[in-house]
């Protein structure tokens, strides 16, 4: 097995569609005209053959969506043209765009009917691993499989021999392929939401990726499921963290030895073909215990690239954020309440959500259920303050929680200062862990927060921060 034949099926639809997408699209400078991106039903293969393809939804007809690829500091426009039986919008999660550019139905655009069209364009001023989504509030538009990679390139890329999108999903299908059309359901919004019962990587389930001995590989890792948290054990291999939610960090191995995406969130990981010739390693999700499967296969190639494995540096340079000013900042308490079992931790204010939880909410920040664009903001942040935000989850579930418009530092996990003070856009916590977050409100406009279990965004856990312009 050579290098290039060692390009996995998998691998070769990557590069083509990233090559497509680069094509078509301009990789610096203004854009002329838009691209059309098209969100329609498709039918995918997404269980092995023989088994039946599945009716499902997808941006540019394919599953993932089409993968669209920039040079930092160009301009993306794209123009999205609905061709499903119901209104959408496109949300381009952890980029810095101007409010209007944002995507969110009711709140910073309306809804694109079906058979509308909706232009979207504005500069990408950072490098890194993005995705796109619909944000029409429930689980039903991403859990149909709209989402798509963007994926912006650092002016100075770090060296690899590979660099690949490896796009996780999460179906529920039934006994004969189809999309379980029950999106919502009181169970799993109590729960831990929508979680499916097969995952794919890049469209495929259980598929092998062929990697050659001493080959540097960059993995671009995108957790697109409506609810599932994945924590990938690569077994003897050494996965080296070098991104976040598309932000560099100190290159580390992961703590726990595993790989920890929650809902919307991405790892950038490096990783080198050390096993030997002809050998395989699988890597297996293992966050449920109950629910431990192989989400690939790497399969090492007979001939190595390279006698030994590379020493390239694998920092990557950072995004041009602006840094939270911590004597300065105005500081909340955020607090998530709800769910099943969650009523022992809601204290005083029980009654009221209690209240609420008869309207058929059941998440709660600060004691409100909200949509995320009704209602009066959480907090109003003049442009240019610092925000300190203290979360803590009185729930016995974990939530990756998202803020849009903006990247923040993570502070602290349970009164600690962490090791990394990393840049994210979206924080996994688990149950009843307290997280300390801040950024720089240098970004006007209304900007949710809310749970990325769409299911739980869906029954009340979202807000609003609003950043004012009139200081
Ligand atoms: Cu990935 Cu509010 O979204
Ligand atoms: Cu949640």
């Amino acid at each position: 097995m050579t290098l290039s034949h060692s390009l996995s099926r998998r691998g070769f639809l990557t590069g083509a569609a990233a090559l497509a997408g680069a094509a078509a699209l301009p990789r610096t400078g203004r854009a002329a005209s838009p691209v059309g991106l098209t969100l329609a039903p498709v039918q995918s293969q997404l269980l092995p053959p023989p088994r039946p393809g599945t009716p499902v939804w997808s941006f540019g007809g394919t599953v993932p969506g089409q993968a669209l690829r920039y040079r930092r500091g160009a301009r993306l426009s794209v123009r999205a043209e609905n061709r499903l039986d119901q209104p959408s919008t496109i949300h381009w999660h952890g980029l810095r765009v101007p409010n209007s550019m944002d995507g969110v139905a009711h709140l910073t655009q309306s809804p694109i009917p079906p058979g509308g069209d909706f232009d979207y364009a504005f500069d990408l001023p950072d490098s890194g691993t993005y995705w796109y989504h619909p944000h029409m509030g429930g689980a039903e538009q991403v859990g149909r499989g709209l989402a798509g990679a963007l994926i912006v390139e650092e002016d100075a890329p770090i060296r690899v021999d590979r660099d690949l999108v490896w796009m996780i999903q999460d179906w529920r299908l039934d006994a004969k392929g189809q999309i379980d059309p029950d999106f919502d359901t009181p169970h799993d919004a109590m729960h831990g939401g929508r979680i499916g019962n097969l995952v794919t990587l890049n469209g495929q389930a259980g598929d092998r990726v062929e990697i050659a001995p001493n080959e540097r590989l960059r993995l671009r890792l995108i957790n697109a499921a409506t609810a599932r948290v994945v924590a990938l054990d690569f077994g003897a291999l050494s996965p080296v963290i070098v991104a976040l939610d598309g932000q560099p960090v100190t290159p580390h191995a992961p703590d726990d030895g595993v790989v920890l995406i929650g809902p919307g969130m991405r790892a950038d990981i490096v990783l080198d073909g050390t096993g030997a010739p002809g050998s395989t390693q699988p890597v297996r999700d293992v966050f449920y215990d109950s629910m431990t499967y192989d989400l690939v296969t790497l399969v090492h190639g007979d001939t190595p690239v390279r006698a030994t494995a590379p020493d390239w540096d694998m920092a990557l340079a950072p995004n041009p954020l602006s840094e939270p000013d911590l004597e300065a900042a105005q500081r909340h308490e955020v607090i998530f309440n709800g769910g099943m079992m969650g009523q022992m931790m809601m204290g005083d204010a029980a009654p009221e959500m209690i209240e609420q939880m008869r309207a058929g909410k059941m998440w709660f920040v600060n004691g409100r259920a909200s949509a995320g664009h009704d209602g009066p903001a959480l907090i109003e942040a003049p442009l240019g303050t610092s925000q300190v935000l203290a979360l803590e989850n009185r729930t016995g579930w974990w939530h990756p929680i998202h803020l849009h418009g903006h990247v923040f530092r993570i502070l602290t996990r349970d009164g600690q200062p962490t090791a990394r003070r990393e840049w994210r856009d979206t924080v996994l916590m688990a149950p009843q862990e307290r997280v300390e977050i801040a950024f720089k409100a240098d970004n006007p406009g209304n900007w949710m927060l809310h749970c990325h279990v769409l299911a739980h965004q869906a029954a009340g856990m979202a807000a609003l921060i609003r950043v004012s312009d009139a200081a």
